[in-house]
């Protein structure tokens, strides 16, 4: 029903399941990075002339637009970045001497991870890692456990899991973790696309964000940086936009958020970012949440008519990705076998690597989707993955 948006299903014979991985864009996302290089294709916050003042009013607009879409209070608190992977490396940088010990949960993304290793580590930081029961499910206790015995720290925890769909309790875990004055950063990667966020509700300190896992455009994100702590941010990079004024020996730098947007920015994705989410609050989330909820209940229920599946968590408290693999049969075979069938799916680890150790697989097959995948969808995905099977057996 609402594929006639998107170019990208028109003449187009691809079951597209790889949302978690990037969605599709809507017509009005193309057409606004068009018309913005076709038009009005100037540098913003710098020349004064009319076409430069009108990508400025465009760019800042997608600032107010997102702002009021995760409901943040001031315009400040919305920096815009390269998305999710910058946001974080961003913050582990700039924030990273004022805590003792970082704290995230067995499910994170390599993206929540790594820049601890590079920056936590190098400042001597430590690292704690949340456990998950058999279910997936966050462990609570381990948690309260490890917030008790390490004062000063940080907690940087995804907010749905993009290789398993689990969805964490942040507000229940940003509540924990300020009683025992920890700061909280929210991988929001893969929550946005399905339900919607308010910052001021969560109390989140930090809140990352990715355009093209939003039906937006690659290479463009946000972090949302709660208003108290702008001023204790050091940017990670600087440069032309971001300064006050220079002489060789010193310079002074802009107030945020400008001081954190060095360089000419993506300013098409910015736009077209702000075209995505007006897309989003035209569906609405509740007709996204139905829809989903729907059809990945239809997912489950046939995918668990197939011979020998093994799942790894129920689909309580998951959404948009459903992760799972056959008995003795590799994924990777299944990924070559469906592709060749139109399906488009993803197989592997998902950069997700520590998770997928401690359950003791390489991978999973994983089927992400989206409020425009319908029944026929699942439909031809278990038919491919029967012809698949019965190929391999
Ligand atoms: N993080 C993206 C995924 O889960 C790329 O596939």
């Amino acid at each position: 029903m609402f594929k006639k948006d998107f170019p990208y299903f028109i003449d187009n014979e691809t079951i597209y399941l790889d949302n978690a991985a990037t969605t599709q864009k809507p017509l009005d996302v193309i057409n606004s990075q068009l018309a913005y290089y076709e038009n009005y294709c100037a540098n913003t916050h710098r020349s004064s002339f009319g076409h430069a003042n009108e990508a400025t009013k465009r760019f800042e607009d997608t600032r107010k637009i997102l702002r009021e879409f995760i409901n943040a209070e001031f315009n400040e608190e919305i920096t815009f970045t390269k998305g999710v992977t910058e946001s974080i490396n961003f913050i582990a940088s700039a924030y990273a001497k004022n805590f003792e010990t970082v704290i995230i949960s067995s499910l994170e993304h390599h993206s929540n991870i790594v820049p601890w290793h590079m920056q936590g580590r190098s400042l001597g930081k430590g690292l704690e890692v949340v456990k998950c029961n058999e279910n997936l499910d966050f462990d609570f206790k381990d948690f309260e456990k490890i917030l008790k015995n390490t004062p000063n720290s940080f907690v940087s925890i995804t907010h749905i899991s993009n290789a398993f769909g689990k969805i964490h309790n942040i507000k229940r875990i940003i509540s924990l973790a300020h009683k025992y004055e920890a700061v909280v950063m929210v991988d929001g990667a893969q929550s946005l696309a399905h339900m919607s966020i308010d910052v001021q509700d969560l109390d989140v300190d930090f809140f990352a964000i990715s355009a093209h896992k939003t039906f937006g455009p690659t290479g463009v994100g946000a972090i949302y940086i709660k208003k108290e702590f702008l001023e204790k941010l050091e940017p990670y990079q600087t440069g032309g936009a971001t300064i006050h004024e220079v002489d060789f020996n010193h310079s002074t730098l802009l107030d945020s958020p400008y001081k954190f947007e060095a360089g000419t920015q993506n300013i098409a994705g910015v736009i077209g970012f702000g075209e995505a989410l007006k897309f989003i609050s035209h569906i609405g989330y509740k007709n996204i949440e139905t829809i989903e909820k729907d059809v990945f209940k239809y997912l489950d229920e046939e995918l668990r008519k197939l011979p020998n599946i093994l799942f790894y968590n129920d689909i309580k408290d998951t959404t948009g990705s459903r992760s799972f693999n056959f008995k003795n049969i590799s994924h990777d075979d299944i990924g070559i076998l469906v592709d060749k069938m139109n399906i488009a799916l993803r197989v592997g680890h998902h950069c997700a690597q520590p998770i997928m150790k401690q359950l003791g697989i390489k991978g999973t097959i994983r089927v992400s989707i989206a409020f425009y995948n319908d029944y026929e969808d699942i439909n031809k995905l278990i038919e491919a993955l029967k012809k698949a099977l019965s190929m391999l057996e």
